[in-house]
């Protein structure tokens, strides 16, 4: 049985993949939408797999011979290292020579072949006072609510043209003057957050970046722990990946699998709470140094029929509004499935109070960031923002309006589902290029990139009856209950999406061809 299932499978992925040799797989929300097992799903088909934006911020999880793990810098190929996959990373991404280290220190102790990975020789690389000045931000009323992982900082670098790349790791030279001046154009914004937190700061990633007591601001301390903890082990996997890509275009099978999500995209996302990398299928591109119209076939992964959020920057359709997006923020894992949160023991799907019901969907769907473990925040499918993603690659050529929903079973239980339309309007007057908004009743169907607005805009609901049944263990369409099929109807007639694959679970069977 399971062998016939694995087989309709494969024959289903060789037909929607007839004629494709470069695929992406994109973030169509705020990223977690649950697109690593996707990447999984088709890394059987690619013969390299590729990322090409973000960095340590990201994280998905593993299971290794049942082992758990949990990877932010190696795209989710890498496991597959022993059936001869190359993985790369891209030109665009950020990359913390530590965090690196580990991971692959954890592929040869799982003992999977390390030799596919290719480290693009001008990746940025992320250095301890990256991660230093990034917290130091947060916690002098930066409200962006980052990974601390010393993202902005490392590419603010790369666009001041300052920043130091994986190649600096086979000059030592190189390395040691480019550190140093590095350092010292950080040293005044630093000092501005006098001693005192910058000691605190320092102290709680002393463990993160291993520092074993050196000063992150110290170039010398800096030069000799990359150089002599990490750089012996980095060097055999940097290559020149961007002449590489190019040679393997159009004659190998590429599955380029992006970071974050579009709306957190530097440059279409709800800036300026978005991460700095264009985590479009643009950016992907770019990032890997291939040209975007080299992309037969982009599936953009959508969470259904609720969404989420994690960090600051406005959500419409958040449940609980404020309240949600402080609960959020204040709780974890542990206070919410213990209700030391206190505010009441029974979280339900079905709950008519919006905050009980945001947590116990987070609950229901393990909604809890893999890289921070912060709550995510939960809110309805917004299909507004929906339409925005999705013209953004939505040329024919390039299929980018087709959508793969994922976790869809999460919702079982739930006896209303509310997808948003659009919004009305209800701040001050704003002006938003040539169009001066005032508060109206009048309906908005579509998203204006723009904070404050997005901040004011109360959304406007179609409600559906929910589909109340088991729909984890079901394979195919036919079995699928017509409530549910009639909400997918209504999301691609809006959104004008064309929803190839659906996800009713985290495993790679509870997959569903349409
Ligand atoms: P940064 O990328 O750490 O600078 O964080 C900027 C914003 O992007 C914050 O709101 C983060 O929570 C968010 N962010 C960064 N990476 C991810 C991710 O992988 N999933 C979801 N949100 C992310």
């Amino acid at each position: 049985m399971k062998r016939r299932r694995e087989e309709t499978v494969t024959s289903n992925i060789r037909k929607l993949l007839k004629g494709v040799k470069t695929l992406a797989i994109t973030d169509k929300q705020f990223g977690d939408t649950g697109k690593g097992k996707f990447v999984d799903f088709f890394a059987g088909w690619a013969d390299i797999i590729a990322r090409g934006t973000g960095g340590a911020n990201a994280g998905h999880t593993v299971d290794i011979k049942g082992k758990k793990h949990i990877f932010h810098l190696l795209p989710s190929g890498t496991i597959r290292g022993n059936e001869g996959k190359i993985n790369v990373l891209g030109t665009g991404m950020v990359l913390d020579p530590k965090v690196l280290c580990e991971e692959i220190a954890i592929l040869e102790q799982e003992k999977i072949c390390t030799d596919g990975i290719h480290v693009s020789h001008n990746a940025k690389l992320v250095l301890p006072h990256h991660i230093l000045i990034d917290r130091l931000r947060e916690h002098s009323g930066g409200n962006i609510g980052t990974t601390g992982r010393g993202i902005g900082p490392a590419y603010e670098d790369h666009y001041r043209r300052i920043g130091l790349v994986m190649n600096d790791l086979l000059n030592p030279g190189d390395f040691i003057e480019k550190v140093h001046k590095n350092i010292q154009a950080h040293r005044r914004e630093v000092e501005s957050y006098g001693r005192k937190l910058v000691k605190i700061v320092r102290g709680n990633m002393e463990t993160l970046c291993a520092l074993k007591g050196r000063d992150p601001m110290d170039s010398d301390g800096v030069r000799n722990l990359i150089l002599t903890d990490y750089a012996p082990q980095l060097t055999s996997f940097i290559y020149d990946t961007d002449g590489l890509m190019k040679k393997w275009l159009g004659k190998k099978n590429i599955l380029l699998e992006a970071a974050q999500g579009d709306l957190l995209s530097i440059d279409h996302g709800t800036y300026p709470f978005v991460t700095s990398s264009d985590c479009t299928v643009e950016g992907l591109a770019k990032g890997v140094g291939i040209p975007v119209d080299a992309i037969n076939m982009t599936l953009g992964v959508v969470k259904a029929f609720y969404m989420t959020r994690v960090g600051g920057g406005p959500f419409p359709t958040e449940l609980g509004g404020e309240t949600g997006e402080k609960w959020a923020r204040k709780n974890s894992k542990e206070s919410e499935a213990t209700s030391n949160g206190h505010v009441g023991v029974d979280y339900l799907i079905g709950d008519i109070e919006e905050l009980l019901q945001g947590i116990a969907i987070r609950m229901a769907g393990d909604e809890y960031g893999a890289t921070t473990k912060r709550c995510r925040r939960i809110g309805w499918l917004d299909l507004a923002l929906l339409k925005h993603t999705t013209s953004l690659t939505s040329s024919s050529k390039r299929n980018g309006s087709n959508v793969i929903l994922t976790k869809l079973d999460v919702l079982n239980d739930c006896e209303v589902i509310k997808i948003c339309i659009g919004y009305r309007y209800q701040g001050p007057t704003h002006v938003v290029a040539r169009k001066i908004f005032t508060a109206t009743p009048e309906l908005l169907a579509c998203t204006v990139m723009d904070e404050k607005i997005l901040s004011y805009c109360e959304p406007v609901y179609k409600e559906f009856p929910g589909w109340l049944s088991d729909i984890s263990k079901m394979r195919s369409r036919k079995e699928l209950p017509k409530k549910l099929l009639n909400i997918i109807h209504f999301v691609s007639k809006v959104a004008k999406v064309n929803v190839k694959i659906i996800s009713v679970g985290p495993e790679r069977d509870q997959t569903i061809f349409l």
